[in-house]
């Protein structure tokens, strides 16, 4: 071990997510092979002797970088000298539930957790939203939170990045190896838009290696879209292990970087880049290097990915009213 254990906070700790995310923490997976943790887990009261059971089996995994593990039922003692925060735990969508419906629900939850995080968290702490609606539920922790740089709340559109480049290279018969700079745009719901215009395969213009507009309108985007609604069907539960695999791949991307030529999709405050108002945690292709991230500039928005833009960026305007509304930031 070559440094101090960095204090990783995850909430939701006991579900579903939190079972398939804290042995790849464990292991060193988050943050690199250098660098043990010290894991800071939350709970609801009720879920707390589940947590504890959690904790018992990764005792006995006798991961080498692991270097503690402390449970709590209070946010502000879970979020005490945070450096990474995953808040992961709010209430799952179920079948036939819009993301949105969830807003009044989630807002509670992210609002004593913003505060938290600003009361006691480390200088450098880095935040990751995954508890749906994930990007608005970063907006309320960030609001609650003035004295964090607010480029350090970010949402997670990963597992929808991830989730287009499996179909992107399914469909041209090629390595997800082979596929660069792809870019999910907007809200992780139904009305992201997973942009291959800008994307290559093989160097290759993705949109031009494809060459089938009806493929990408009518199968690919809804495909990409809608495949959280897709696994709850056919799964009964929502997207775990994925969920937790992109959100490994969000934090050691920001954390290490992104590779040369390449770039990711994250939730990010909007800085205005390419229309999206200032403030809203939009989705956007990202660049990541010395532990922080830059939005990527200069590229060409064409018509089609303007208003599918547009759209999805609509729909954040349209919760961030509601929670305006609800008082909520
Ligand atoms: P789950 O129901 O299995 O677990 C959620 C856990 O959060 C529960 O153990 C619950 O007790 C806990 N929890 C609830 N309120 C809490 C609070 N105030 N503080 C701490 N913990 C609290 O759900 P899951 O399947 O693990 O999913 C978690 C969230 O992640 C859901 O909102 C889900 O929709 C979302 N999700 C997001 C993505 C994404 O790509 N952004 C992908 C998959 C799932
Ligand atoms: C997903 O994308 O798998 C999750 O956000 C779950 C959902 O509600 O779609």
């Amino acid at each position: 071990m070559t440094q101090a254990p960095v204090n990783v906070t995850v909430t939701g700790a006991a579900g579903q997510i939190g079972y398939a995310l804290l042995f790849r923490i464990a292991s060193g997976q988050l943050l690199g092979q250098d660098t043990p943790v010290r894991l800071r887990l939350l709970e609801i009261p009720q879920a707390v002797k589940a947590a504890e059971g959690t904790a018992l089996e990764l005792e006995d995994g006798a991961f080498p970088l692991l270097a503690g593990i402390d449970i709590f039922d209070d946010p502000k003692q879970a979020f005490e000298g945070t450096n990474v925060a995953l808040l992961v735990g709010a209430r799952p969508r179920t079948k036939g539930m819009e993301r949105g419906d969830l807003l009044e629900a989630n807002g509670g939850i992210f609002k004593p957790q913003g505060e938290a995080i600003n009361a006691g968290a480390a200088d450098d702490v880095k935040v990751l939203v995954v508890g749906n609606p994930a990007n608005t539920n970063a907006l309320i922790a960030k609001a609650h939170a003035p004295d964090v740089p607010a480029e350090r709340f970010t949402a997670m559109t990963r597992l929808d990045h991830n989730r287009a480049v499996a179909q992107l290279a399914k469909k041209l018969g090629v390595a997800v190896t082979d596929i660069r700079k792809l870019t999910i745009w907007g809200n992780h719901s139904a009305t992201q838009y997973p942009d291959i215009f800008n994307a290559e395969v093989k160097g290759q213009n993705a949109a031009e290696a494809v060459n089938d507009q009806a493929w990408l309108e009518n199968e690919f985007i809804p495909r990409v879209a809608k495949r959280g609604a897709e696994i709850i069907e056919a799964r009964g539960a929502s997207s775990a292990a994925s969920a937790a695999n992109a959100a490994i791949d969000h934090v050691y991307d920001w954390v290490n970087g992104t590779p040369e030529g390449d770039w990711v999709s994250m939730g990010v405050p909007s800085d205005g880049s390419y229309g999206v108002p200032e403030g809203l945690i939009s989705s956007f292709p990202v660049v990541c290097k010395n532990g922080s991230y830059e939005i990527v500039q200069g590229l060409e928005i064409n018509d089609f990915s303007r208003s599918r833009i547009d759209a999805s960026v609509g729909e954040l305007v349209e919760e961030r009213d509601a929670v305006t509304k609800l008082g909520l930031v």
